[in-house]
């Protein structure tokens, strides 16, 4: 299982440690929330934040956009050292001129559904993808809990990726600990985000090495 940390639950005042305990873990990826206030009701951290991140580690840099119109920031998200971008199927109208700028600017292209949105709305862009993030929480905040429909959702998009001949992963953030990413694993999930479980954890690392082997 690829686990990929999500620092919004990190201690901002220590940051630099907390990555480097990330470099020292199983972890593969890093996860970064950013959040507008707008498109979600909390404001995180942008670029600044996400290319100091970046430059204390040689981990997968994995960028989920909680923002209207990521489309904007494809640049910036590039040169802050992220490997993947990803953006909310409800922020972005044109998502596949989006998905080909984010390639063409040499990142991977992941696209996210909302719990309330279906997946079937992805099928005539499901190709042309490197992951879809279904979320198993209402966006915003972390620490939330795990919504169990998403695991429906997860069954029914492994099969439409199969379909289309797609190699797109299957990553679920929100609410994910070693029980419910245990049961997004037995649905076909490929990447779990977790936050509060890692970072509340008396043992980080310890507890990434525990989800890395769901
Ligand atoms: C929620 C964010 C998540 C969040 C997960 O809007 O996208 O990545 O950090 O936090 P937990 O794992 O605590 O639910
Ligand atoms: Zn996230």
């Amino acid at each position: 299982m690829i686990v990929a940390p999500s620092i919004l639950s990190a201690d901002f005042g220590h940051l630099a440690d907390d990555i480097r305990m990330l470099d020292r873990s199983q972890a593969q990826w890093v996860h970064c929330d950013v959040m507008d206030g707008v498109f979600v009701p909390n404001i995180s951290f942008g670029f600044p934040v996400i290319k100091a991140v970046s430059a204390l580690t040689d981990k997968f840099i994995d960028v989920h956009l909680m923002i209207e119109k990521p489309e904007r920031y494809v640049g910036a998200v590039r040169d802050c050292g992220a490997h993947m971008m990803n953006v909310h199927q409800e922020a972005s109208t044109h998502l596949h001129r989006t998905v080909q700028q984010i390639h063409a600017a040499g990142m991977k292209a992941g696209v996210t559904l909302n719990p309330a949105t279906p997946v079937v709305l992805l099928e005539d862009i499901i190709a042309d993808l490197d992951m879809v993030l279904l979320m198993s929480v209402n966006p915003g905040f972390g620490g939330q809990s795990f919504i169990p429909g998403v695991l429906a959702k997860i069954t029914r998009l492994k099969a439409m990726i199969a379909e289309s001949g797609s190699k797109a992963l299957i990553q679920i953030d929100g609410g994910i600990n070693t029980t419910t990413g245990a049961q997004c694993a037995a649905a076909g999930a490929d990447v779990l985000v977790a936050g509060s479980a890692v970072f509340n954890a008396p043992d980080p690392e310890a507890y990434i090495a525990s989800l890395a082997a769901l």
